[in-house]
């Protein structure tokens, strides 16, 4: 008998677990954490409500606090991302109840989110706050129960410390992104790589000598013009932080406003966590041809709505996850994955190699969550720094790469303020 679910296929469970099964090939520290939880139990009994992109690497990381004794229900966190293989496989041949499927309408997805709600959590895991947010609405009564939570990326935590700012937050959440391990790494070298793998598979468009307009220079955005430099394009950062513009300034781009940079563009990228960045006006100057992706979290960064309605055309798919809008001037834009996330809607999300660190910080950030003495009260934590230490050195260790050590006077001299000699 099935644990509880809702997926599209539960026929599809045996390609999702060889899926899962390579990534887990590239996720050497949660495979070594998931051997210690094993023989140790920490989760035993413990019921954890997740919402997260269900890909093979999400599964690897439920599989683990699975196997450390905790009860998962997991719902997806994007109608987009969801790869149906891997849902099936985690409830047919790991015994998850997954609620998720690819291309869902708006009330379906909220509709699994309240399944995963069914049981009353006592550690919530998120991946830009819908869980979080409906735990502090809809289910208030469950919060009392709730011990702790963690958030998986910049646009879950911007939410989460409004919510703590108003006093509304009603339980810890430790903000997993701004882990070091995490940003430094997943956001830049996995959403680099990705944003580009999702413009490749969706268009096998030729990006050396393009110009590419790369909306944010944060950690995400930065990525995302490295890995595009790397392919021969001409980047165009826009910004509206003075520091991070001037960071892409000296790292050799040219800075625009979007303004400017609507004209220039044979490809956009979206990648700021914030709402109307591709707007009415930028549409309006794009050259013919142009190709619209968004790698922010929530699809509010490009106005696909002013398109579709102002279009004399719209063909649906003209590719996988391709768009195409006619203009009444008769120029062509091409939007990839309806504008969500395209490197989880359109291309497969980060490696597996890159989310071995992100959710091995997860892992073991639920584990010091659930050993930490019961306080009650919202607030927003760090990861603690020795979380963040103890991945990457499992990681270097697992690359067999050593590094030197501080000598005594090495850590002496660091800490002293008295250097007279
Ligand atoms: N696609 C993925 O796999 C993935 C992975 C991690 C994070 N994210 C999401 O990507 C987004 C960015 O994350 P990040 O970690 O890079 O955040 P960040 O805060 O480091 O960077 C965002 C940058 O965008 C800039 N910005 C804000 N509004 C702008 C505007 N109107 N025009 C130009 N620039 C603007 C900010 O100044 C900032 O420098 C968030 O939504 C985050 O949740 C996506």
């Amino acid at each position: 008998m099935p644990v509880p679910h809702d997926v599209t296929d539960l026929g599809l469970a045996a390609q999702g677990r060889a899926r899962i099964e390579w990534s887990n090939r590239a996720m050497p520290v949660l495979r070594s954490i998931r051997e210690r939880f094993v023989a140790e139990r920490p989760f035993d009994g413990v019921k954890i409500a997740a919402c997260l992109h269900i890909t093979t690497e999400t599964a690897n990381l439920v599989r683990t606090l699975r196997d450390g004794g905790a009860e998962v229900r997991l719902a997806a966190s994007n109608p987009l991302s969801t790869q149906d293989d891997t849902a099936a496989a985690l409830v047919a041949e790991y015994g998850v109840s997954v609620f998720a499927r690819y291309r869902t309408d708006r009330a379906t997805y909220r509709g699994h989110i309240d399944s995963v709600l069914a049981t009353p959590p006592e550690i919530v895991l998120d991946d830009a706050c819908d869980l979080m947010t409906a735990l502090h609405t809809d289910y208030v009564d469950l919060l009392p129960g709730v011990r702790g939570g963690c958030e998986e990326t910049t646009t879950g935590v911007v939410r989460l410390r409004a919510m703590a700012a108003a006093e509304a937050l009603r339980y810890p959440v430790v903000a997993v992104t701004d882990s070091p391990s995490k940003r430094l790494f997943d956001n830049r070298y996995g959403t680099g790589q990705s944003t580009v793998d999702a413009l490749l598979r969706s268009t096998n468009m030729l990006l050396a000598g393009a110009t590419v307009v790369v909306a944010g220079f944060g950690h995400c955005g930065r990525g995302v013009s490295e890995r595009l430099t790397g392919l021969g394009a001409q980047v165009v950062v826009t910004e509206v932080d003075p520091a991070r513009a001037l960071d892409a300034v000296l790292d050799g781009y040219t800075v625009l406003p979007m303004a400017e940079a609507a004209k220039l563009g044979d490809v956009f990228v979206t990648v700021t966590g914030n709402r109307d960045v591709i707007g009415p006006e930028h549409l309006s100057a794009m050259k013919d041809g142009a190709v619209l992706a968004n790698a922010g979290h929530f699809d509010v960064e490009i106005d696909v709505a002013w398109l579709a309605a102002n279009a004399v055309e719209h063909h649906v798919r003209v590719r996988p996850n391709v768009d195409e809008f006619v203009l009444a001037d008769g120029r062509r834009l091409l939007v990839l994955a309806e504008g969500r996330v395209a490197n989880l809607a359109a291309a497969e999300g980060h490696p597996a190699s890159v989310m071995d660190i992100s959710f091995a910080v997860q892992a073991l950030t639920v584990e010091w969550l659930l050993a930490r003495p019961e306080t009650r009260g919202g607030a927003v934590l760090e990861v603690p720094r020795e979380i963040d230490q103890e991945v990457a050195r499992l990681k270097l260790a697992a690359l067999g790469i050593q590094i030197d050590h501080l000598t005594e006077p090495q850590a002496a001299y660091l800490t002293s303020w008295d250097l007279r000699v």
